[in-house]
């Protein structure tokens, strides 16, 4: 099964919708193995976004993400990591379908509430830059068996 990493951004823990984003995956039918609520050092926003060093947003981006509290997590499912992109929406919550987290709660690009690891490689990178290996929880999902063929 795959892995991914999912944070609700400082905008969506402020705006009180880490309920019903954490909602949507559980009624997919994604399985939570990690989750925490922590406040993002400079240094983990650096090396978190570390590809849009050279951009001319990153500082803002790096601020942002260090502004107020995040919810990390990890989830576990078949295709997780597309899976969750597009039950994020688009990156520009103008671009983003209705329907999508973006779509429905966000409006523009730098306060777009969630971030969702875009690649296996990704994914495994920011997985273990947030969570240690004991801070992720091994269950067995008993509806699982209702969940996939
Ligand atoms: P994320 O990493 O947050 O899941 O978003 P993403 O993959 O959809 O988008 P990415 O290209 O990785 O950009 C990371 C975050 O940077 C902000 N951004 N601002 N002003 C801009 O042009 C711009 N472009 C990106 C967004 O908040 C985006 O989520
Ligand atoms: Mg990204």
């Amino acid at each position: 099964m795959q892995q991914t990493f999912l944070a609700i951004k400082p905008d969506g823990v402020q705006r009180g919708l880490t309920g019903k984003i954490i909602s949507r995956l559980e009624e997919k039918g994604f399985k939570l193995i990690g989750m925490k609520l922590m406040k993002v050092t400079n240094e983990l926003a650096e090396r978190h976004y570390g590809e849009h060093k050279d951009k001319p947003f990153f500082k803002g981006l790096v601020s942002f993400i260090t502004s107020g509290p995040i919810v990390a997590m990890v989830w576990e499912g078949k295709n997780v990591i597309s899976s969750l992109r597009k039950i994020m929406g688009k990156t520009n919550p103008l671009d983003a379908e209705l329907g999508t987290v973006r779509g429905d709660f966000a409006v523009d690009i730098g306060k777009n509430v969630v971030h969702g690891s875009d690649g296996e490689e990704s994914a495994k990178r920011e997985i273990a830059l947030f969570f240690k290996e004991e801070e992720l929880i091994k269950w067995e999902q008993d509806i699982q068996k209702w969940i996939y063929e």
